[in-house]
């Protein structure tokens, strides 16, 4: 009889694990009664698992319906394109360069964003770092001016020294300064200013702009894969939302710290944090 009883959670417990193996459906165990002793204890760690489990689904699952959807809207342009030049090419011939330069721009756009989303899903043990001693102040300022030049905007270098060292992959190095200066060109008109100093152990690389900002509740969400503040008015501007979730990536690689720190409608500063060599 006590037997039983004491048995009966291990059975619940037991039956739901091997449903869980058989369907694959992710289902807690609620007992009528809560119990005092260890049993219960086991039965909220596995609770408390199950719960973690489904959330990790659901951000998978959101993770490759948002990648779809990316990937099909740059698929329908080509496909138009294409069944365009199928039915006039021949005839039309001032429509050829359009299309030609549609296609050849989405399938850029296509391929770009292809290699964004395998950056961002491989364990890190997968992904090719090649760290070496290399100076954050140069590397930094030869990427400020290529986007300067490229992009024709005002940005402001300084750094408190001309050699600070990291153990760093310098083509991602320059990558985290182009996601930042990229938004920081995206989302003000003003010029912007690019730091790199010197903060006790660490290597400290700072891009403040001087645009719309970032309210303290979207600041948690904005390192999320995919995720854009006011969707449909920021679309315009063509980004997919990634841009911060491979910088978050590319810092963790390098066992560093990114954050933001914003004064909606005054400025915004993004902060990387690296560990200086020596
Ligand atoms: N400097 C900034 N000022 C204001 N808002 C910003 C700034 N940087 C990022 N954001 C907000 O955070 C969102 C996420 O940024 P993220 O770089 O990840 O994506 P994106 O710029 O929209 O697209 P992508 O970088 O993939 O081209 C942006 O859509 C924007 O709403
Ligand atoms: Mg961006």
């Amino acid at each position: 009889m006590l037997g039983a009883i004491i048995l009966r959670p291990i059975h619940s417990l037991i039956h739901r694990m091997n449903s869980i193996q058989e369907k694959g459906s992710l289902q807690t165990i609620d007992e009528e009664r809560r119990r005092r002793d260890e049993l219960q204890q086991l039965i909220d760690g596995f609770n408390a698992m199950i719960e973690r489990l489904r959330v990790q689904f659901e951000k998978q699952d959101q993770f490759v319906s948002d990648a779809s959807h990316e990937l099909r809207t740059p698929l329908t342009i080509i496909d138009g394109y294409a069944s365009m030049l199928k039915r006039w090419g021949k005839t039309k011939p001032d429509m050829l360069d359009e299309a030609i330069e549609a296609i050849t721009s989405e399938s850029t756009r296509m391929k770009q964003l292809a290699e964004q989303l395998l950056l961002l899903v491989k364990d890190e043990e997968h992904l090719t770092v090649n760290k070496a001693d290399i100076n954050v102040v140069t590397v930094v300022q030869h990427s400020v001016l290529a986007m300067e030049v490229a992009t024709e905007r005002d940005v402001r270098f300084t750094s408190s020294d001309e050699l600070l060292i990291a153990n760093a992959d310098e083509q991602m190095l320059q990558q985290l300064t182009y996601i930042l200066l990229d938004n920081a060109f995206k989302y003000s008109e003003d010029h912007v200013d690019v730091r790199v100093v010197k903060a006790e152990k660490n290597v400290e690389l700072t891009v403040t702009d001087y645009g719309n900002g970032i309210t303290p509740s979207e600041q948690t969400k904005i390192f999320d894969r995919f995720y854009r503040i006011e969707k449909s008015r920021s679309r315009a501007g063509g980004g997919s939302g990634l841009g911060l979730a491979i910088a978050s990536k590319l810092v963790s690689l390098h066992n560093g710290t990114i954050g933001v720190d914003s004064i909606p409608r005054e400025q915004t500063t993004f902060t990387v944090t690296l560990p200086m060599k020596g």
